[in-house]
């Protein structure tokens, strides 16, 4: 929780910050909105704040001329969010953001959750760390509205997380095994308020067992190394099902991944892009897929991605 004896406190102003937050893979077949993963893929921003209301802020990489460089910029509105929980009065305060981006907009890596975990973490900073990673979980799931995707650009792993009464709550731990992540990226973005706007309102409560279930032997062999339970683990009732219709080819591309020797394979998030599991054959893997894409005619590239044991971090030049 947070503490009040620091209420008030200024933050440093003129002093850079820098910090790097791993790309995230949300829902990971049954989990959805709960279970998540951190992505060797990394956005970086490094901030100065300054008591005279000057924002600059400079893109740079994936998608850099579509990211707002006023006011409503995420990251800025995260920092913003962030200053005010710590009770400073921020109406003065502007700042100088330069923000490096590997992780493609709007192709389910959580572009959005490393924006607004990258804000809180370099603002929190600048407070002499005041907050705690819990805190700074409230924080971006506030923001978010849901914790899958924050909660691994925090704490890195993969990533158990339950809202209750309001609070979110995370653990987060490395998978007991090398499991390699192939990411099939489409050449077209999907909002994700367009993904959740294809859910249903109610699901039939087989479905609600099936992802219980699924979800739960997905957590219990990641954790106790028991590869031998994962060959239906990441399969989902819930939501891909009904997001099928936004991403051409879905379950071709699943087929293949498996075919070609994957555990499983699920939407990265709210997608577009998909994303395999697997121990070996990578490569094999990701052909398999982009392959499957082309026959439905949609372009794709491949990412060759581990999973990210630090999480959000401070990087010292
Ligand atoms: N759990 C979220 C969803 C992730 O699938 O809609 C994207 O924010």
């Amino acid at each position: 929780m947070m503490t009040s004896e620091s209420k008030k406190k200024m933050p440093h102003f003129g002093r850079t910050v820098k910090v790097r937050v791993p790309g995230t893979s949300a829902n990971c077949g049954a989990g959805f909105d709960t279970l998540g993963l951190a992505c060797t893929i990394y956005n970086e921003l490094e901030l100065t704040l300054n008591d005279n209301s000057e924002l600059i802020i400079e893109n740079f990489g994936d998608g850099a001329d579509d990211i707002p460089k006023d006011e409503s910029n995420m990251v800025w509105q995260a920092i913003k969010t962030t200053l005010k929980k710590a009770e400073v009065d921020s109406d003065e305060i502007g700042g100088h953001l330069r923000m490096w981006s590997e992780v493609p907009l709007s192709r389910g890596l959580g572009s959005s959750a490393t924006a607004i975990v990258a804000g809180i973490k370099a603002a929190n900073e600048l407070m002499d760390g005041r907050f705690s990673d819990s805190d700074m979980l409230q924080i971006a799931t506030g923001i978010e509205g849901h914790p899958d995707n924050v909660a691994p650009a925090i704490y890195g792993g993969f990533t158990v997380s339950v809202v209750t009464d309001g609070v979110a709550e995370t653990m987060a731990f490395m998978p007991r095994f090398d499991m390699h992540l192939v990411v099939a990226v489409p050449d077209f973005p999907l909002s994700t308020k367009a993904a959740r706007d294809a859910l249903p309102k109610m699901v039939p409560l087989k479905d609600a067992v099936f992802n219980v279930g699924h979800a739960a032997m997905l957590v219990g062999a990641l954790a106790s190394g028991d590869d031998r339970f994962l060959h239906h683990a990441f399969e989902d009732a819930l939501h891909q099902p009904y997001r099928a219709k936004l991403i051409p080819g879905m379950s071709d591309v699943f087929d293949a991944a498996k075919k070609a020797g994957a555990l499983g394979a699920t939407i990265s998030g709210a997608g577009s892009s998909l994303i395999a599991y697997t121990l070996e054959n990578e490569r094999a893997v990701g052909d398999a897929m982009l392959e499957a894409f082309a026959r439905n005619g949609v372009n794709a590239k491949v990412l060759y991605l581990e999973v990210d044991r630090h999480g959000a971090h401070v990087v010292n030049e």
